[in-house]
């Protein structure tokens, strides 16, 4: 059993890893090093500068509306006061008193409002479900979402601040109009690198240890001790030919997860989300005002239903100038051998900075997402595509999170992992509940999030179809520059 004084081995510094050794020294755990392959302490978490984790980004949607799970509305909702408590902390700090890539002026949390859109004028279920749980839990919360052309909430909304009636009709030329929907102007957006350089520091400042870079801070394998019955992990060996020892490893690699332990590849599987970026040129001031988070919301679209759905989201423009469109309708898959197991085929990120790089995006989001951009705001037509990425998801057979120890190692080895696209806005919360799970304390998350596979003929959020289905990247049309064209 895991005690304040185990040594604790966490791989990967991402916003599990972060959020897990950060409540960990909270509850008074005095030895814990996070390794990870990426040079967070050189490059800041930022996503042009050689990280390739789902962490490692501009930003991501702050929201509560969660449909029926209540338990992650209500976390996101207590975890939205620590993200304001740290804007607050990180305001009232001077610059010596910050670490380095943030500044007092950097919020982490910006209230500027999220719209949930769909395609068609009825209220998608999904929307009536989450508006029904929030005025059922949390009315207060209710309060703060507003219904697309339903005339007493603008009114309300209008009453609360004109630049909310702004931002409640700025994507009104979405579909052409045909669309339904809520505001919610409690949900904001998450500058995603400068709060994992700010999660970061405070584990510092709480003492937790950081090996980062390649090749010292990349594991190559797990140091597995084989008795008769049961395996067990005592630590892990790094690239740079050490080995490090330890009393449990917790392993928060994200997509990289199944590619360190072969029996978590029926447990989440790794998946691509297409990412573009429109940089918008700095004399073009009245655009990057128009999109300035003060004036801009976020907005999130679906429709359709079935194999070839859109769901896509746009954000405000970072500071930087980009403004950032995801599309996840379909997730792409990268089969390659699993580095340790053999005869084993798992999905494994591709991107960028990994040894067979890609930059580019699968034609079919790419050509969805120009479809709507065109429509909802055709100002930005001129410029069209000027980056893209792919970002890795690490998808669970349920989207719940994997939380767990791993069967057969004798509680040496644990699992934290599955975000499944949705983790990010619970980077100051999600540890408090890992610590739970590693101390073996029920809470509304244990059955959620323990340990589970993939069965044949259940549900599995698409992680029995293997490398046979439509969405294997090597099989489908890339983008090539010109496709960057509206
Ligand atoms: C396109 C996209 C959009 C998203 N949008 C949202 C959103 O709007 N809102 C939201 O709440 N969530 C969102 N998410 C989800 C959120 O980003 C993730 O749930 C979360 O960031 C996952 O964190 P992680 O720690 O599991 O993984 P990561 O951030 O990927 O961290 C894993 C770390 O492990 C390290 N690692 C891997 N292999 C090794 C090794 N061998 N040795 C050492 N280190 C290693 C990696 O370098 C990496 O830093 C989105 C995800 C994606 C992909
Ligand atoms: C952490 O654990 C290691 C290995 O057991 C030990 O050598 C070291 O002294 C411990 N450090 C602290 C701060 O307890």
């Amino acid at each position: 059993m895991v005690s304040p004084d185990s040594n604790i081995i966490i791989v990967g510094g991402g916003v599990f890893g972060l959020s897990t050794a950060l409540w960990l020294t909270r509850g008074g755990y005095k030895n814990i090093t996070i390794f990870d392959r990426c040079a967070f302490d050189k490059n800041y978490y930022n996503p042009s500068n050689g990280c390739d984790g789902a962490s490692a980004d501009i930003n991501k949607i702050f929201r509560m509306a969660y449909g029926e799970k209540h338990q992650y509305q209500t976390l996101a909702i207590e975890s939205r006061d620590m993200w304001l408590e740290w804007n607050k902390a990180i305001r009232e700090s001077a610059p010596s008193e910050l670490p380095a890539g943030l500044s007092p002026e950097d919020q982490l949390l910006w209230i500027c409002g999220v719209w949930f859109l769909a395609e068609g004028h009825e209220l998608r279920d999904f929307y009536a479900e989450s508006l029904e749980t929030m005025r059922k839990t949390a009315p207060a919360f209710r309060d703060a979402q507003f219904v697309r052309g339903n005339a007493e909430d603008e009114e309300r909304l209008g009453k609360i601040d004109p630049k909310w009636l702004e931002k409640f009709h700025i994507i009104d030329k979405m579909n052409d109009g045909a669309s339904n929907g809520f505001f919610d102007i409690n949900a904001g957006v998450n500058i995603a690198d400068r709060a994992c350089v700010y999660a970061r520091f405070l584990c510092e400042k709480a003492g937790v240890k950081f090996v980062l870079g390649d090749p010292q801070g990349k594991l190559q394998t797990l140091i597995v001790e084989k008795n008769d019955q049961e395996k067990k992990v005592t630590g892990i060996k790094t690239c740079d030919g050490l080995s490090h020892f330890g009393d449990l490893v917790i392993v928060a690699s994200g997509g990289w997860t199944a590619s360190i332990i072969p029996e978590a590849h029926r447990a989440v599987e790794t998946t691509a989300g297409t990412v573009m970026f429109i940089d918008i040129p700095k004399e073009r001031t009245d655009l990057w005002e128009r999109f300035n988070v003060k004036n801009f919301p976020i907005w999130h679209y679906r429709s359709g239903d079935g194999d070839d759905y859109y769901q896509g989201s746009g954000f405000p423009i970072s500071k930087e100038g980009r403004l950032k469109i995801g599309f996840r309708g379909r997730k792409f898959t990268n089969f390659e051998d699993h580095p340790t197991e053999p005869n084993l085929r798992i999905s494994t990120p591709r991107t960028k900075y990994t040894k067979n790089p890609i930059n580019t995006v699968p034609l079919y989001g790419l050509e969805r997402m120009k479809a709507v951009i065109a429509k909802a705001f055709p100002e930005l037509v001129e410029f069209g595509i000027t980056e893209s990425k792919l970002c890795w998801y690490t998808d669970s057979i349920d989207t719940d999170y994997v939380i767990d120890y791993v069967p057969g190692y004798s509680d040496s080895l644990f699992i934290c992992t599955g975000g499944s696209g949705h983790a990010f806005k619970f980077l100051p919360i999600l540890g408090r509940h890992v610590k739970n799970q590693l101390e073996r304390v029920p809470d509304q998350f244990t059955p959620m999030w323990k340990w589970r596979v993939a069965e044949e003929g259940k549900p599995s959020n698409g992680l029995l179809e293997g490398e046979t289905g439509p969405r294997v990247l090597n099989k489908v049309q890339l983008a090539d520059p010109s496709d960057f064209k509206f």
